[in-house]
């Protein structure tokens, strides 16, 4: 269905030269979401039908487009990029609406809101164009709108007299034509004389020269801002930045230094929810209510219950904790780590692939990988599961209420039944029955009174070890000579 009777062009193959990458600009990320992405998606809004002109980096433009499955899209390849106005002629074929609706590629704030405004002011005055305007106190880069005797026109700012420069009504590159004028009057475009390049812009004279109807639609600039260099990515990502930090403050959020928080667009954080400074929150991310997460932890795809605390610098991936758990200080949670209700992932503790049941706890100092850990287990300091052999990953298995000692190797697979125990410094290489207590350690021998005779040995090997060697060291490492001692001293 498309009430409004409008088939959209985006433009997004040129090479963006001044962005100086190799990397075509419409991949850049903004806010999580890549900058093609944002046009299309508000087209898509609306019901519109969307031909996307991919040129430059043509298979990587439209292999995102593609990821991000939108419906109702095409992608038309101009081979050589001949100006603006030759990117919309290679997409005749797919002109399938009274209207055709034309935009850059490189526009990501412009709303459906407004592209909904241009359909209709441009069907209420039947014109044969309609465009976006807007003023801008630096208008460096923009084509101007000029008005001469009710005529507008459309200068490029190389092709500008120095008091066209000076106008600050520009063109924001987002047009709507009644297809029949585009059909009879897009292969009428000549090359600019200054450029080579031929300038879709040209169309509005020529149409107001024939005496129809061209309408400007003014928007405030913040909206429409084009991307043409990596600071303008930078401003255009400020200004949708600050947009979701404050559509979160305004549902009950806390940020502690908002300019310093990094957000995505796909997320979700509830009422209640502090937000410490510098914390990234990142492409998929639900935060729950009443939470905490600390300064400068990253959180990226993973979910977080309702009550939980996520300590300073913890990185969560691909992960979901919880309500009321403790995470951190300095955890590492990736790839599929489940962390059950009340639990606590203390500090220095890495958790990959496992899944750790309500109550549980490793608190500090442990690796945990491959593993399925029940509730109400404890996790002894430095444990670590070795679930690696250099070639295959290996499952450990540790049952409800298990009480692993510090410091134990868990030599995967490995399979410890509920209620047991294991000693500290144990390295378990064999599974370990449910109510048990399994002790994998070298045992201790003391030999009593044996110091004395040490020290003594000790001494002897230190007088003949202060012969052979003539050499000390001081603090910085050098190296000196005793004769070199004495001459300073
Ligand atoms: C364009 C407008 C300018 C307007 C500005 C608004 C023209 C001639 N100028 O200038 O009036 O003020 O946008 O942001 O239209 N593209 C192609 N094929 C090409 C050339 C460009 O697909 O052969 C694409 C680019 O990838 C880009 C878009 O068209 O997405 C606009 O091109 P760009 O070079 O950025 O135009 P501007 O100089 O910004
Ligand atoms: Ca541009």
């Amino acid at each position: 269905m498309n009430e409004l009777k409008t088939r959209a062009i985006v433009l997004a193959a040129g090479k963006a030269t001044r962005f100086k990458t190799k990397k075509s600009k419409v991949l850049f990320n903004i806010c999580g979401r890549t900058m093609i992405l944002y046009p299309l998606k508000a087209l898509e809004s609306l019901g519109i039908p969307t031909t996307v002109i991919v040129g430059y980096q043509a298979e990587e433009v439209k292999q995102e487009v593609q990821d991000a499955q939108i419906n109702q899209v095409t992608f038309v390849e101009q081979l050589d990029q001949q100006g603006t106005g030759h990117a919309v002629a290679c997409s005749a074929d797919t002109w399938d609406q009274e209207n055709i609706l034309v935009m850059s590629g490189d526009t990501p704030l412009v709303t459906s809101e407004h592209l909904r405004s241009l359909i209709f002011r441009h069907q209420e005055a039947q014109a044969a164009i309609t465009f976006v305007t807007t003023m801008v106190m630096d208008p460096t880069g923009y084509g101007r709108v000029i008005e001469e005797d009710g005529l507008m026109q459309i200068i490029e700012e190389k092709d500008c007299s120095d008091q066209q420069r000076r106008v600050i009504r520009v063109n924001a590159g987002i047009y709507v034509f009644s297809r029949e004028f585009l059909e009879k009057n897009i292969t009428k475009l000549a090359k600019s004389p200054v450029t080579g390049e031929i300038y879709l812009v040209d169309l509005i004279k020529m149409a107001g020269d024939s005496g129809l109807a061209v309408q400007a639609l003014s928007v405030p600039f913040d909206d429409v801002r084009g991307v043409n260099t990596l600071q303008e990515l930078w401003e255009v990502e400020q200004i949708k930045r600050s947009e979701l930090i404050k559509h979160w403050m305004l549902r009950g959020v806390r940020f502690e230094l908002a300019q310093s928080i990094h957000l995505d667009i796909d997320i979700e954080i509830g009422a209640g929810s502090f937000i410490g400074t510098g914390v990234h929150l990142l492409r998929g991310t639900k935060i729950g209510e009443e939470c905490f997460l600390g300064a400068f932890s990253i959180l990226a795809n993973s979910q977080v219950g309702d009550g939980s605390t996520v300590h300073s610098h913890s990185v969560i991936q691909d992960s979901s904790i919880g309500c009321n758990v403790h995470v951190g200080p300095f955890a590492r949670i990736r790839e599929n780590g489940v962390i059950g209700d009340n639990a606590e992932i203390g500090n220095f503790v890495e958790v990959k692939n496992s899944t750790i049941g309500d109550k549980s706890k490793a608190k500090h100092l442990s690796y945990i990988g491959d593993a399925h850990i029940g509730s109400q287990v404890n996790i002894g300091a430095g444990t670590i599961t070795c679930n690696y052999d250099g070639a295959r990953k290996y499952k450990t298995i540790i049952e409800d209420n298990v009480f692993v000692g510090s410091n134990n190797t868990l030599v995967a697979p490995l399979h410890i039944g509920k209620e047991s125990y294991t000693a500290a410094g144990s390295i378990i290489t064999k599974d370990v029955p449910s109510e048990s207590l399994a002790i994998g350690r070298a045992r201790q021998e003391n030999k009593i009174g044996y110091a004395r005779e040490l020290r003594e040995k000790l001494a002897s090997q230190k007088d003949l070890a202060n012969e052979d060697d003539d050499l000390s060291f001081n603090f910085r490492g050098a190296v000196k000579t005793k004769s070199d001692h004495k001459e300073h001293a």
